[in-house]
Protein backbone atom coordinates (compact mmCIF):
# COMPACT_ATOMS: atom_id res chain seq x y z
CA UNK A 1 0.00 0.00 0.00
CA UNK A 2 1.24 3.74 -0.48
CA UNK A 3 2.21 5.59 2.54
CA UNK A 4 2.15 9.39 2.26
CA UNK A 5 3.54 12.06 4.22
CA UNK A 6 1.59 15.83 3.80
CA UNK A 7 3.51 19.04 5.06
CA UNK A 8 3.01 22.31 5.34
CA UNK A 9 5.02 24.30 2.92
CA UNK A 10 4.87 27.79 3.83
CA UNK A 11 4.35 29.00 7.38
CA UNK A 12 1.50 26.90 8.80
CA UNK A 13 -2.10 27.27 8.53
CA UNK A 14 -2.20 26.01 4.98
CA UNK A 15 -4.76 23.64 5.32
CA UNK A 16 -3.23 20.29 5.82
CA UNK A 17 -6.19 19.05 7.92
CA UNK A 18 -8.56 19.40 5.10
CA UNK A 19 -6.07 17.15 2.71
CA UNK A 20 -5.35 15.03 5.39
CA UNK A 21 -9.08 14.70 6.41
CA UNK A 22 -9.85 14.06 1.89
CA UNK A 23 -7.06 11.65 1.59
CA UNK A 24 -7.58 9.46 4.86
CA UNK A 25 -10.68 7.87 3.10
CA UNK A 26 -7.88 6.04 1.17
CA UNK A 27 -5.90 5.58 4.29
CA UNK A 28 -6.15 2.71 7.31
CA UNK A 29 -4.18 4.59 9.63
CA UNK A 30 -3.29 8.45 10.38
CA UNK A 31 -0.08 9.63 12.17
CA UNK A 32 1.14 12.77 13.69
CA UNK A 33 4.75 12.59 14.23
CA UNK A 34 5.64 16.24 15.43
CA UNK A 35 4.24 19.20 17.43
CA UNK A 36 1.54 19.47 19.85
CA UNK A 37 -1.51 21.12 20.32
CA UNK A 38 -0.31 24.19 18.62
CA UNK A 39 -1.67 23.38 15.67
CA UNK A 40 -4.65 24.03 14.60
CA UNK A 41 -6.35 21.85 11.82
CA UNK A 42 -10.27 22.49 10.74
CA UNK A 43 -11.73 20.11 8.80
CA UNK A 44 -15.74 20.67 7.58
CA UNK A 45 -17.57 17.61 7.01
CA UNK A 46 -21.45 18.16 5.34
CA UNK A 47 -21.43 21.37 7.65
CA UNK A 48 -20.00 20.58 10.86
CA UNK A 49 -16.90 22.10 11.73
CA UNK A 50 -13.72 19.84 13.37
CA UNK A 51 -10.99 21.88 15.06
CA UNK A 52 -8.28 19.56 15.96
CA UNK A 53 -4.95 20.15 17.24
CA UNK A 54 -3.51 16.66 18.68
CA UNK A 55 -5.97 14.24 17.30
CA UNK A 56 -4.83 13.23 14.12
CA UNK A 57 -7.42 14.41 11.13
CA UNK A 58 -8.42 10.76 10.84
CA UNK A 59 -10.32 10.44 13.59
CA UNK A 60 -13.25 11.91 12.25
CA UNK A 61 -13.47 8.94 9.35
CA UNK A 62 -12.82 6.43 12.39
CA UNK A 63 -9.11 5.65 11.38
CA UNK A 64 -7.12 4.51 13.11
CA UNK A 65 -5.16 7.60 14.56
CA UNK A 66 -1.65 7.44 16.21
CA UNK A 67 -0.37 10.42 17.92
CA UNK A 68 3.53 9.17 17.16
CA UNK A 69 6.85 9.93 19.65
CA UNK A 70 8.02 12.72 18.07
CA UNK A 71 4.68 14.26 19.64
CA UNK A 72 4.36 16.16 22.38
CA UNK A 73 1.44 16.09 24.19
CA UNK A 74 -0.48 17.87 26.89
CA UNK A 75 -2.86 15.18 28.45
CA UNK A 76 -4.71 17.69 29.84
CA UNK A 77 -5.20 19.89 26.50
CA UNK A 78 -6.15 16.73 24.70
CA UNK A 79 -9.23 15.26 27.22
CA UNK A 80 -10.83 18.63 26.80
CA UNK A 81 -10.05 17.91 23.17
CA UNK A 82 -11.38 14.39 23.04
CA UNK A 83 -14.25 15.73 24.53
CA UNK A 84 -15.24 18.43 22.48
CA UNK A 85 -14.83 16.34 19.00
CA UNK A 86 -16.98 13.15 21.02
CA UNK A 87 -19.81 16.21 21.12
CA UNK A 88 -19.44 16.57 17.90
CA UNK A 89 -20.72 13.29 17.14
CA UNK A 90 -17.12 11.27 16.76
CA UNK A 91 -16.07 8.05 18.27
CA UNK A 92 -13.15 8.33 20.21
CA UNK A 93 -12.08 4.75 22.26
CA UNK A 94 -8.66 2.77 22.44
CA UNK A 95 -9.36 1.06 19.48
CA UNK A 96 -9.39 3.65 16.95
CA UNK A 97 -6.98 6.43 19.25
CA UNK A 98 -3.12 4.99 20.20
CA UNK A 99 -0.72 7.23 21.95
CA UNK A 100 3.12 6.07 21.70
CA UNK A 101 3.83 5.78 25.01
CA UNK A 102 7.15 6.99 24.29
CA UNK A 103 5.78 10.62 23.65
CA UNK A 104 6.63 13.54 25.63
CA UNK A 105 3.96 14.87 27.87
CA UNK A 106 4.09 19.18 28.11
CA UNK A 107 2.96 19.86 31.83
CA UNK A 108 1.71 23.10 33.24
CA UNK A 109 5.56 23.91 34.18
CA UNK A 110 6.06 24.01 30.73
CA UNK A 111 3.30 26.35 29.14
CA UNK A 112 4.22 28.86 32.25
CA UNK A 113 7.64 28.64 31.25
CA UNK A 114 6.47 29.44 27.41
CA UNK A 115 4.56 32.43 28.47
CA UNK A 116 7.47 33.52 31.03
CA UNK A 117 10.00 33.58 28.38
CA UNK A 118 7.71 35.18 26.10
CA UNK A 119 7.42 37.94 28.19
CA UNK A 120 10.93 38.29 29.09
CA UNK A 121 12.12 38.81 25.61
CA UNK A 122 9.71 41.48 24.89
CA UNK A 123 10.33 42.91 21.90
CA UNK A 124 12.39 40.03 20.53
CA UNK A 125 9.42 37.68 21.02
CA UNK A 126 8.99 34.90 19.00
CA UNK A 127 4.89 34.98 19.27
CA UNK A 128 4.70 31.70 20.09
CA UNK A 129 1.28 29.82 20.72
CA UNK A 130 1.94 29.40 23.99
CA UNK A 131 1.52 25.41 24.82
CA UNK A 132 4.69 25.06 26.31
CA UNK A 133 5.62 23.43 23.24
CA UNK A 134 9.47 24.97 23.22
CA UNK A 135 9.73 24.19 26.57
CA UNK A 136 8.69 20.75 26.63
CA UNK A 137 10.87 19.54 23.73
CA UNK A 138 13.96 21.46 25.40
CA UNK A 139 13.14 19.15 28.45
CA UNK A 140 12.96 16.08 25.70
CA UNK A 141 16.55 17.10 24.05
CA UNK A 142 17.94 17.50 27.80
CA UNK A 143 16.56 13.81 28.64
CA UNK A 144 14.54 14.86 31.83
CA UNK A 145 11.17 15.02 30.18
CA UNK A 146 8.09 12.59 31.75
CA UNK A 147 7.07 10.25 28.68
CA UNK A 148 3.36 8.88 28.20
CA UNK A 149 4.63 5.48 29.66
CA UNK A 150 6.19 6.99 32.49
CA UNK A 151 2.83 7.13 34.05
CA UNK A 152 2.79 3.65 34.02
CA UNK A 153 5.43 3.11 36.88
CA UNK A 154 4.65 5.25 39.76
CA UNK A 155 7.99 4.92 41.33
CA UNK A 156 10.36 5.65 38.23
CA UNK A 157 7.56 8.31 37.77
CA UNK A 158 8.33 9.80 41.21
CA UNK A 159 12.34 10.05 40.17
CA UNK A 160 11.74 11.62 37.62
CA UNK A 161 9.68 14.25 39.00
CA UNK A 162 12.53 15.04 41.67
CA UNK A 163 15.01 15.59 38.63
CA UNK A 164 12.95 17.38 36.16
CA UNK A 165 11.18 19.70 39.55
CA UNK A 166 15.67 20.19 39.81
CA UNK A 167 16.10 22.03 37.19
CA UNK A 168 13.17 23.69 37.20
CA UNK A 169 12.56 24.89 40.83
CA UNK A 170 16.31 26.00 40.47
CA UNK A 171 14.86 27.94 37.15
CA UNK A 172 11.77 29.11 38.47
CA UNK A 173 13.99 30.58 41.47
CA UNK A 174 16.16 32.19 39.22
CA UNK A 175 12.90 33.86 37.75
CA UNK A 176 11.17 35.17 40.70
CA UNK A 177 8.72 32.36 40.63
CA UNK A 178 6.66 30.18 43.05
CA UNK A 179 8.40 26.85 43.22
CA UNK A 180 6.32 23.37 42.57
CA UNK A 181 5.64 20.85 45.24
CA UNK A 182 7.11 17.35 43.80
CA UNK A 183 3.91 15.94 45.69
CA UNK A 184 1.28 18.54 43.78
CA UNK A 185 2.74 16.94 40.30
CA UNK A 186 2.50 13.59 41.21
CA UNK A 187 -0.86 14.06 42.49
CA UNK A 188 -1.97 15.80 39.06
CA UNK A 189 0.15 13.19 37.14
CA UNK A 190 -1.83 9.68 39.05
CA UNK A 191 -5.20 11.48 38.00
CA UNK A 192 -4.24 12.10 34.41
CA UNK A 193 -2.67 8.68 33.84
CA UNK A 194 -6.13 6.74 34.46
CA UNK A 195 -7.40 8.77 31.31
CA UNK A 196 -4.38 8.34 29.31
CA UNK A 197 -3.07 5.30 30.30
CA UNK A 198 -5.47 3.31 28.21
CA UNK A 199 -4.14 4.69 25.08
CA UNK A 200 -0.97 4.31 25.24
CA UNK A 201 1.25 1.86 23.07
CA UNK A 202 4.56 0.91 21.57
CA UNK A 203 3.54 3.26 18.35
CA UNK A 204 6.57 2.03 16.22
CA UNK A 205 4.69 -1.60 17.05
CA UNK A 206 1.78 -0.66 16.14
CA UNK A 207 2.63 0.65 12.58
CA UNK A 208 5.17 -1.94 11.73
CA UNK A 209 2.30 -4.47 12.67
CA UNK A 210 -0.30 -2.35 10.34
CA UNK A 211 2.72 -2.13 7.63
CA UNK A 212 3.15 -6.38 7.68
CA UNK A 213 -0.37 -6.53 7.33
CA UNK A 214 -0.22 -4.55 3.83
CA UNK A 215 -2.19 -1.30 5.46
CA UNK A 216 -1.86 2.06 4.06
CA UNK A 217 -0.30 5.13 6.31
CA UNK A 218 -1.07 8.56 6.17
CA UNK A 219 1.50 10.90 8.29
CA UNK A 220 -0.37 14.16 8.80
CA UNK A 221 2.39 17.06 9.19
CA UNK A 222 1.77 20.12 11.93
CA UNK A 223 2.92 23.35 11.43
CA UNK A 224 5.48 23.67 8.42
CA UNK A 225 8.72 24.07 6.15
CA UNK A 226 9.35 27.66 6.88
CA UNK A 227 8.89 26.82 10.86
CA UNK A 228 10.92 23.85 10.92
CA UNK A 229 13.72 24.01 13.64
CA UNK A 230 16.57 24.14 11.00
CA UNK A 231 15.47 24.99 7.49
CA UNK A 232 12.46 27.57 9.23
CA UNK A 233 13.45 30.92 9.71
CA UNK A 234 14.62 30.34 13.07
CA UNK A 235 14.79 31.78 15.98
CA UNK A 236 11.26 32.56 15.08
CA UNK A 237 10.40 28.53 14.15
CA UNK A 238 8.61 25.95 16.42
CA UNK A 239 10.61 24.08 18.40
CA UNK A 240 10.48 20.94 16.76
CA UNK A 241 11.55 19.55 12.94
CA UNK A 242 8.20 19.69 10.54
CA UNK A 243 9.93 18.47 7.32
CA UNK A 244 9.08 15.05 6.01
CA UNK A 245 12.26 13.85 6.67
CA UNK A 246 10.45 14.01 10.36
CA UNK A 247 7.73 11.84 9.66
CA UNK A 248 9.77 8.62 9.87
CA UNK A 249 11.72 9.22 12.97
CA UNK A 250 8.17 10.70 14.57
CA UNK A 251 6.80 7.54 14.23
CA UNK A 252 9.10 4.84 13.99
CA UNK A 253 8.40 3.96 10.84
CA UNK A 254 11.31 2.53 8.61
CA UNK A 255 11.99 5.21 5.74
CA UNK A 256 12.24 2.87 2.95
CA UNK A 257 8.03 2.21 3.54
CA UNK A 258 7.45 5.79 3.44
CA UNK A 259 6.16 6.63 -0.79
CA UNK A 260 5.23 10.11 -1.25
CA UNK A 261 5.51 13.26 -0.12
CA UNK A 262 2.31 15.87 -0.56
CA UNK A 263 2.99 19.54 0.01
CA UNK A 264 0.08 22.06 0.93
CA UNK A 265 0.07 25.40 -0.18
CA UNK A 266 -2.54 28.64 0.10
CA UNK A 267 -2.56 30.16 -2.94
CA UNK A 268 -1.40 33.29 -1.52
CA UNK A 269 0.97 33.11 1.87
CA UNK A 270 0.01 33.91 5.55
CA UNK A 271 1.95 33.93 8.80
CA UNK A 272 1.57 34.36 12.50
CA UNK A 273 3.98 35.52 15.19
CA UNK A 274 7.04 36.68 14.58
CA UNK A 275 9.87 36.94 12.04
CA UNK A 276 10.45 37.10 8.43
CA UNK A 277 8.06 37.47 5.50
CA UNK A 278 9.50 38.98 2.60
CA UNK A 279 6.23 39.37 0.35
CA UNK A 280 3.71 40.83 3.37
CA UNK A 281 1.31 42.95 2.44
CA UNK A 282 0.58 46.37 4.75
CA UNK A 283 -1.84 47.64 2.49
CA UNK A 284 -5.48 46.86 1.36
CA UNK A 285 -4.84 43.64 -0.31
CA UNK A 286 -3.44 42.27 2.59
CA UNK A 287 -6.69 43.31 4.08
CA UNK A 288 -8.66 42.22 1.76
CA UNK A 289 -6.86 38.33 1.76
CA UNK A 290 -7.60 38.50 5.95
CA UNK A 291 -11.04 39.24 5.82
CA UNK A 292 -11.76 37.40 2.50
CA UNK A 293 -9.78 34.50 3.89
CA UNK A 294 -10.68 34.35 7.37
CA UNK A 295 -7.06 34.63 8.15
CA UNK A 296 -7.22 34.43 12.20
CA UNK A 297 -5.51 31.89 14.19
CA UNK A 298 -7.38 28.49 15.27
CA UNK A 299 -4.96 28.46 18.40
CA UNK A 300 -4.42 31.65 19.70
CA UNK A 301 -7.41 33.75 17.22
CA UNK A 302 -4.27 36.29 16.45
CA UNK A 303 -4.68 38.14 13.08
CA UNK A 304 -2.65 36.57 10.66
CA UNK A 305 -0.19 38.30 8.72
CA UNK A 306 -0.78 37.88 4.91
CA UNK A 307 0.94 38.59 1.59
CA UNK A 308 1.26 37.12 -2.07
CA UNK A 309 2.53 33.80 -3.19
CA UNK A 310 6.43 33.38 -2.57
CA UNK A 311 7.34 30.71 -5.29
CA UNK A 312 11.10 31.21 -3.74
CA UNK A 313 9.86 29.74 -0.44
CA UNK A 314 8.00 27.02 -1.91
CA UNK A 315 10.73 25.74 -4.25
CA UNK A 316 13.10 25.60 -1.69
CA UNK A 317 9.99 23.79 0.51
CA UNK A 318 10.02 21.14 -2.02
CA UNK A 319 13.43 20.29 -1.93
CA UNK A 320 14.23 19.92 1.55
CA UNK A 321 10.84 17.67 1.77
CA UNK A 322 11.20 15.88 -1.72
CA UNK A 323 7.98 16.99 -2.91
CA UNK A 324 6.26 14.99 -5.46
CA UNK A 325 3.02 17.15 -5.29
CA UNK A 326 1.19 20.29 -4.24
CA UNK A 327 -2.41 21.04 -2.75
CA UNK A 328 -3.04 24.67 -3.56
CA UNK A 329 -5.73 25.87 -1.05
CA UNK A 330 -8.10 28.56 -0.94
CA UNK A 331 -7.70 29.49 -4.44
CA UNK A 332 -10.97 31.57 -4.03
CA UNK A 333 -9.54 34.12 -1.42
CA UNK A 334 -7.96 35.85 -4.73
CA UNK A 335 -11.10 35.85 -7.18
CA UNK A 336 -11.75 39.80 -7.04
CA UNK A 337 -8.03 41.08 -7.33
CA UNK A 338 -7.18 42.85 -10.85
CA UNK A 339 -3.88 41.58 -10.72
CA UNK A 340 -2.65 38.94 -8.72
CA UNK A 341 1.45 38.84 -8.25
CA UNK A 342 3.77 35.66 -7.55
CA UNK A 343 7.61 36.26 -5.52
CA UNK A 344 9.76 34.81 -8.34
CA UNK A 345 13.24 35.84 -6.92
CA UNK A 346 14.71 37.83 -3.71
CA UNK A 347 16.83 41.28 -4.46
CA UNK A 348 19.20 41.68 -1.52
CA UNK A 349 21.36 44.63 -1.72
CA UNK A 350 21.07 44.90 -5.89
CA UNK A 351 22.24 41.03 -5.78
CA UNK A 352 19.18 38.42 -6.99
CA UNK A 353 18.90 35.36 -4.81
CA UNK A 354 16.90 32.14 -5.89
CA UNK A 355 16.69 31.76 -1.88
CA UNK A 356 16.14 32.36 1.53
CA UNK A 357 19.26 33.44 2.93
CA UNK A 358 19.41 32.13 6.66
CA UNK A 359 21.25 35.19 8.32
CA UNK A 360 19.08 37.24 10.69
CA UNK A 361 19.58 40.89 8.38
CA UNK A 362 19.62 39.75 5.36
CA UNK A 363 16.22 37.74 5.56
CA UNK A 364 14.76 40.45 7.04
CA UNK A 365 16.32 42.84 3.89
CA UNK A 366 15.66 40.62 0.97
CA UNK A 367 12.91 42.23 -1.28
CA UNK A 368 10.88 40.41 -3.66
CA UNK A 369 10.91 40.35 -7.19
CA UNK A 370 7.73 40.02 -8.18
CA UNK A 371 5.71 38.90 -11.53
CA UNK A 372 2.33 40.35 -12.46
CA UNK A 373 -0.63 37.89 -13.47
CA UNK A 374 -4.20 39.20 -14.93
CA UNK A 375 -6.38 38.12 -11.95
CA UNK A 376 -10.09 36.24 -13.14
CA UNK A 377 -12.74 38.59 -11.31
CA UNK A 378 -15.07 35.90 -11.13
CA UNK A 379 -16.14 33.33 -8.24
CA UNK A 380 -14.42 30.07 -7.94
CA UNK A 381 -15.77 29.50 -4.60
CA UNK A 382 -16.77 25.55 -4.39
CA UNK A 383 -15.57 24.73 -7.69
CA UNK A 384 -15.32 21.10 -8.00
CA UNK A 385 -14.01 20.36 -12.00
CA UNK A 386 -10.83 22.12 -12.91
CA UNK A 387 -13.08 22.75 -16.67
CA UNK A 388 -15.16 24.74 -14.74
CA UNK A 389 -12.32 27.49 -13.23
CA UNK A 390 -11.79 30.84 -15.24
CA UNK A 391 -9.09 30.97 -17.72
CA UNK A 392 -6.74 33.30 -15.66
CA UNK A 393 -7.31 30.93 -12.71
CA UNK A 394 -6.17 28.26 -14.84
CA UNK A 395 -3.22 30.42 -16.11
CA UNK A 396 -2.38 31.52 -12.53
CA UNK A 397 -1.39 27.76 -11.46
CA UNK A 398 0.01 26.52 -14.42
CA UNK A 399 1.93 29.66 -13.64
CA UNK A 400 3.19 28.28 -10.21
CA UNK A 401 3.37 24.82 -11.78
CA UNK A 402 6.21 26.18 -14.56
CA UNK A 403 8.18 28.01 -11.00
CA UNK A 404 7.76 25.21 -8.93
CA UNK A 405 8.89 22.68 -11.17
CA UNK A 406 5.89 20.42 -8.91
CA UNK A 407 2.58 19.33 -10.51
CA UNK A 408 -0.54 20.89 -8.73
CA UNK A 409 -2.72 17.63 -7.75
CA UNK A 410 -4.99 19.38 -5.96
CA UNK A 411 -7.01 22.61 -5.70
CA UNK A 412 -8.91 23.46 -2.78
CA UNK A 413 -12.35 26.10 -3.37
CA UNK A 414 -13.95 25.78 0.25
CA UNK A 415 -13.41 24.35 3.60
CA UNK A 416 -15.49 22.03 2.93
CA UNK A 417 -14.38 18.32 1.87
CA UNK A 418 -16.33 17.71 -1.17
CA UNK A 419 -14.99 21.62 -2.48
CA UNK A 420 -11.58 20.22 -3.97
CA UNK A 421 -10.72 19.70 -7.49
CA UNK A 422 -8.76 16.70 -8.13
CA UNK A 423 -6.41 16.83 -10.94
CA UNK A 424 -3.87 13.74 -10.10
CA UNK A 425 -4.69 11.49 -6.62
CA UNK A 426 -1.71 10.71 -4.75
CA UNK A 427 -2.88 7.18 -4.65
CA UNK A 428 -3.15 6.53 -8.05
CA UNK A 429 -0.13 8.36 -9.57
P1 LIG B 1 -0.62 24.36 11.95
O1 LIG B 1 -0.34 22.90 12.15
C1 LIG B 1 0.89 28.42 12.06
C2 LIG B 1 4.02 29.34 15.02
C3 LIG B 1 3.68 30.31 16.14
C4 LIG B 1 5.04 30.94 16.36
C5 LIG B 1 5.99 29.77 16.17
C6 LIG B 1 6.42 29.09 17.46
O2 LIG B 1 -2.02 24.77 12.28
O3 LIG B 1 -0.17 24.81 10.61
P2 LIG B 1 5.19 27.42 19.10
O4 LIG B 1 3.96 27.60 19.93
O5 LIG B 1 5.12 26.28 18.13
O6 LIG B 1 6.45 27.37 19.93
O7 LIG B 1 5.29 28.79 18.26
O8 LIG B 1 5.30 28.84 15.35
N1 LIG B 1 3.10 28.19 14.88
C7 LIG B 1 2.19 28.04 13.89
N2 LIG B 1 1.83 28.88 12.90
N3 LIG B 1 0.33 27.22 12.12
C8 LIG B 1 0.70 26.34 13.09
O9 LIG B 1 0.28 25.06 13.09
C9 LIG B 1 1.64 26.76 14.07
N4 LIG B 1 2.20 26.19 15.15
C10 LIG B 1 3.10 27.06 15.62
O10 LIG B 1 2.71 31.24 15.74
O11 LIG B 1 5.31 31.88 15.35
MG1 LIG C 1 -3.06 26.43 12.46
Amino acid sequence: MTNIVVIGAQWGDEGKGKIVDLMSEKADVVVRFQGGNNAGHTLVVDGVTYKLQLLPSGIVRGKTSVIGNGVVVNPWGLREEMKRISDLGTKISPDVLKISDQATLILPLHQELDHMSEEAAGKGKIGTTGKGIGPAYQDKVARRAIRVGDLAEPETLRMKVDNLLLFHNGLRKGWGQPLIDADDLMKQLTEIADFILPYAVPGWKILADKIDEGKAILFEGAQATMLDNDFGTYPFVTSSNTIAGQAAVGSGVGMKYIDKVVGVVKAYTTRVGAGPFPTELFDSDGDHIREKGREYGTVTGRPRRCGWFDAVLVRQAIRVNGIHSLAVMKLDILDEFDEIKVCVGYDLDGKKLDYFPMQFNASANVKPIYETLPGWKSSTFGVRDYAKLPENAKKYLKRLEELLGVKIGMISTSPEREDTIIIENPYEN
